[in-house]
C-alpha cells in the first residue's frame, strides 16, 4: 500500500511545522524501533484552551503528516478534549496508511499526551511556588 494523497500533501506542506514561542506544554516522544522522534508544542491559555500547536518531527513522511494533523485537531480544544484526540481521528483525516506506518499516527497521539503532561507538571510547579511565596 502506498501513502494517500493527504499524507503526501501534509508531508510536503505541513501547516504546523516548527517551534512555538511561549509554548507551555512541550511533549517529546519517540519510537525505539524506527528511531523517529516527535516534539509537540502547545500554547495553552488561562482557561485551559489550546490556542496554538506546532511540531518538530524527525522521522518518516507518515510521522510528519500525523503530527501536523494532530496539531490541527487540538487547536481550539480544551486540554481535556485534546487528550481525547486519537490516532484513529488522525487516520480518518489522512486516509489509509500502510500497516507498518500506523504506529506513526500513534506517536502523534502520544505526543499530545506528553505535551499536556508537561503542561500540568509546569502548572503544579507554579502553584507550589505561589504557595511558598505566601
Ligand atoms: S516509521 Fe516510525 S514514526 Fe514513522
Amino acid at each position: 500500500m502506498q501513502y494517500s494523497q493527504q499524507v503526501i500533501d501534509r508531508f510536503k506542506n505541513p501547516k504546523n511545522a516548527g517551534g512555538l514561542r511561549g509554548a507551555n506544554g512541550i511533549g517529546k516522544v519517540g519510537n525505539a524501533k524506527c528511531g523517529d522522534i516527535m516534539k509537540m508544542y502547545l500554547l495553552i491559555d488561562e482557561n485551559e484552551v489550546v490556542k496554538d500547536a506546532r511540531f518538530k518531527t524527525f522521522g518518516c513522511c507518515a510521522a510528519i503528516a500525523s503530527t501536523d494533523v494532530a496539531c490541527d485537531l487540538v487547536k481550539g480544544k480544551s486540554v481535556e478534549e485534546a487528550l481525547k484526540v486519537t490516532n484513529k481521528q488522525v487516520l480518518a483525516i489522512l486516509g489509509e496508511m500502510p500497516a507498518n506506518k500506523i504506529h506513526c499516527s500513534v506517536l502523534a497521539e502520544e505526543s499530545i499526551h506528553s505535551a499536556v503532561e508537561d503542561y500540568y507538571k509546569k502548572k503544579e510547579k507554579e502553584s507550589k511556588k505561589a504557595v511558598k511565596a505566601d
